[in-house]
């Protein structure tokens, strides 16, 4: 085994290869037990015997081999709040969560609003990545403006309805509209943060972070996703809804076969309720927040009989400085790349959710919707992004030993079965074993080419 080197150690000039040896691999439909030959970045051959050598193996007979997970909505930050998280510490919690690939949102500072700042943020991240990254660029009226953000590789126009992020007159119908027209003829969809300005409650007391979360009940996000319906329905655009917190928000969206329309939620919404709020305060405290238990039971369920098309964690670190503020003054968000599939995965070793379900809903989906069509499946010739699983493996989530720069959790303290072993990137290992092994750059930027 001389010629057995290390990407790890070497500059790569040439091809190289990665061969996954004797795993249980996800089909699509069960599990097949064989190996995966990677080259050149993408997947070659998958066979119950592959009797040539790799520059690298992976021994992997108690592993299931999964394709890399996609979040479709994470806060990379960097820029002028790399404090709070950069590119490459969030990628490399995207690495250590099972993540190949990660679409980052546009309330950066400066905000992705142009074709300019998207080129920008691509040139400062492909320097820094360790998994694949694409980005979302601020909804604007512009139709130039918009054509110029996909040509520059955007995924989509994310439009922020309780607060743009660049300036647009949300509450207005006709500037919504406008927005929209551009989205459509620029062939980008749009993301939607569902939650009417005019149902939060701004003006009683708040004292705590109950009172706080209770100010922005449900009837925001209904109100919000049956105006975007309805805006949707006249214009034709494609939306896609992010983070709903009620079952009938999901069930008004259940529509991803007509391609217009799809959903999300997360694990903190699915999984926590109001009551973490109560006893954790501003570790649970995220938009929009955690709903009462029955609602955050019926969304789970919503989503493992396959009424929401994909999860994502809306990663949205803060500093635990920034976060300890008094209610009003405390920002909103978790990380949630690196407890997304030890909760999940426990969930599934409860039999509370199927495999399936899973992958459909961390990789297949969210390729679909956002135009991955090499990625989300593990066959011949997609791109050699694979999460290799211990279905076994015991933990407890431990925010202290997170990459991400967000040390805090509402998960912290919960015992998981099942963890995410290996994580190959392009066919390079960027993540083993609790430990980072890719670089800086090993991850590629993705533009979105995709017609909708
Ligand atoms: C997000 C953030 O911090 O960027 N926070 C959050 O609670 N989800 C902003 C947002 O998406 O609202
Ligand atoms: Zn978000």
């Amino acid at each position: 085994m001389d010629n057995l080197k290390s990407p790890r150690d070497e500059v790569r000039t040439g091809p190289s290869s990665l061969l996954i040896r004797d795993a249980h691999i996800w089909t699509g439909k069960d599990i097949i037990r064989g190996s995966i030959l990677i080259e050149d970045g993408r997947i070659q051959r998958i066979a119950r015997r592959i009797p040539e050598r790799a520059d690298e193996e992976i021994p992997a007979r108690r592993l299931v081999a999964l394709p890399g997970l996609i979040d479709a909505h994470v806060h990379l930050r960097d820029l002028r709040l790399s404090y709070k998280e950069d590119f490459t510490s969030g990628t490399s919690a995207a690495a250590a969560g099972g993540f190949t690939t990660v679409l980052d949102m546009p309330n950066t500072l400066p905000p992705t609003d142009s074709a300019q700042r998207l080129q920008e943020k691509t040139r400062r991240a492909s320097r820094k990545i360790l998994v694949n990254v694409g980005f979302h660029t601020a909804a604007v009226k512009d139709r130039r403006a918009a054509k110029a953000m996909k040509a520059a590789g955007a995924f989509s126009m994310k439009l922020y309805l309780p607060k743009p992020i660049a300036p647009l007159e949300v509450e207005d119908d006709l500037a919504v509209v406008q927005a929209l027209k551009a989205a459509r003829e620029a062939s980008l969809p749009v993301t939607v943060h569902a939650e009417d300005a005019s149902q939060i409650e701004t003006t009683g007391r708040i004292r705590g972070f109950k009172e706080l979360v209770r100010s922005r009940l449900g009837n925001a996000e209904t109100s919000a996703v049956s105006r975007m319906l309805r805006l949707q329905t006249q214009i034709g655009c494609r939306v896609h809804f992010c983070h709903l917190t009620l079952p009938s928000s999901v069930s008004a969206i259940d529509d991803l076969h007509s391609g217009r329309l799809s959903s999300e939620v997360t694990p903190h919404h699915t999984l926590l309720s109001e009551d973490s709020v109560v006893k954790l305060g501003w570790k649970a405290w995220m938009v929009p927040p955690l709903r009462p238990w029955q609602t955050s039971n019926s969304l789970f369920r919503a989503m493992a009989t396959g009424t929401a098309t994909i999860i994502a964690t809306d990663h949205a670190p803060h500093t635990i400085r920034e976060k300890r503020h008094s209610p009003l003054r405390s920002p909103p968000g978790i990380p949630g790349l690196e407890t997304a599939m030890p909760v999940m995965l426990t969930m599934v070793n409860k039999r509370k959710l199927s495999l399936r379900r899973l992958v459909s809903l961390l990789s297949t989906n969210p390729a679909k919707v956002f135009g991955l069509s090499s990625k989300g499946r593990l066959v011949n010739g997609a791109d050699g992004d694979v999460a290799l699983i211990d279905m076994k493996k015991k933990g407890k989530i431990d925010p202290e030993r997170f990459f991400s720069k967000a040390h805090y959790s509402p998960f912290q303290g919960w015992r998981t079965q099942g963890s995410v072993h290996t994580t190959i990137v392009n066919g390079s290992v960027v993540y083993r074993e609790g430990e980072i092994t890719g670089k800086p750059g090993s991850g590629k930027v993705l533009r979105n080419g995709m017609r909708y």
